[in-house]
């Protein structure tokens, strides 16, 4: 495992890292989850993601449970939580001061953690001034509650009005962005925030580098019984790969599995070394809902060396989907 330092930060965080979304308390529960944590941990992973909306707050609370009773160091680890959907009620969503705060101090008990390594703003919120919200994260670091603050699925513009915020207020600014970014969703990562990397050095930790397990070709052939497409709430997810842009989608896959075939290694393996031949990825964020997916996974870095400038231009020429705007940086 190599470590990337988190944008500018002095944080140096696993190029894999393992986040609980959609497993952790609808998947998997404590036993499980501290047997992939383990996995993780041991194969050098040091980061792991959560957020107060993941089944709401049970997977922080498996998450919790499981690394006290594995008894990890805390200075060994990296763990975030995200503040967005705490709730149906309108104090308990978005980012006022209010929600921001008291999502923070619900996170720490559900992880059983003094502080946040990473605490991300999950979506942009339209109603709630920049100013309150990097007024906010500014005093939880102030109070050591959190370490860094970021933001994800937040516009460049938008990052770059926090950071003019918290220049002229004198706030710390945020630190890293948790975008989408895969082989299909590159437009934020590769032209959207190249000018956020320019000017304040953004760190990214990236989702769904699979495109929630398309990637592996398992959807190839249609959804199997035990996957994420075929669990109850995630219709939605089904439905948007049935529609014509998700079967172009999988045409694209299969193409790519040919490739990565040719290169000498799985599809999988392929999706996510290419995550990480960006140099403005921090760290890529696995998934897995069972040990043998997560081992799988791990596995890409054996095959590093098979990423050749030649390599992606192959990628590049299967997928046709570089994004107009990334061809000028
Ligand atoms: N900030 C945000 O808005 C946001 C949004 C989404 C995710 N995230 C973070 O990013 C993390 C990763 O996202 P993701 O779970 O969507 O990642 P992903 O890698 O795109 O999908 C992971 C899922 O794909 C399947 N899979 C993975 N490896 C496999 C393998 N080798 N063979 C077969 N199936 C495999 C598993 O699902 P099944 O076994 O159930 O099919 C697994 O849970 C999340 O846990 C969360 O921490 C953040």
């Amino acid at each position: 495992m190599e470590y990337r330092r988190l944008g500018r930060s002095g944080l140096r965080v696993s190029e894999f890292s393992y986040g609980s979304w959609v497993t952790f308390a609808k998947q998997v529960d404590v036993q499980p989850a501290k047997d992939m944590l383990t996995a993780a941990y041991d194969a050098g992973i040091n980061f792991f993601d959560n957020a107060e909306g993941y089944e709401q707050g049970k997977s922080e609370l498996v998450m919790g449970q499981a690394i006290q009773e594995l008894g990890w160091s805390r200075d060994s680890y990296i763990v975030s939580s995200k503040v967005f959907w705490g709730g149906s009620k309108p104090t308990q969503r978005g980012l006022s001061a209010k929600h921001v705060t008291e999502a923070c101090h619900a996170a720490l008990k559900r992880l059983r953690v003094d502080h946040l390594d990473l605490y991300f703003c999950h979506r942009p919120d339209i109603d709630t001034p920049v100013e309150e919200t990097v007024r906010a994260m500014h005093t939880l670091i102030v109070q050591g509650k959190i370490l860094y603050w970021g933001t994800s699925e937040w516009s460049g513009q938008r990052i770059t009005e926090a950071h003019a915020v918290a220049a002229r207020c004198g706030l710390t600014p945020p630190t890293m962005e948790q975008p989408q970014y895969n082989l299909f969703e590159r437009t934020k990562v590769e032209a959207d925030y190249a000018p956020v990397y320019e000017s304040f050095g953004l760190g990214t930790t990236i989702w769904s580098p699979l495109a929630s397990g398309v990637l592996t070709g398992k959807y190839n052939d249609g959804v199997p019984q035990d996957s994420r497409m075929n669990l109850k709430g995630y219709e939605w997810l089904r439905d948007e790969w049935a529609k014509p842009e998700g079967v172009a989608r999988l045409a694209k896959v299969r193409a790519l599995a040919d490739l990565a075939d040719e290169v000498g290694m799985p599809i999988n393996h392929l999706a996510l070394l290419w995550c990480l031949s960006n140099p403005n990825v921090s760290t890529v964020i696995l998934g897995a809902s069972r040990v043998s997916q997560l081992t799988d996974n791990l596995a890409a870095l054996d095959h590093k060396a098979k990423m050749t400038p030649e390599v992606l231009d192959k990628i590049e020429a299967v997928m046709g989907n570089k994004p107009e705007a990334a061809k000028r940086f």
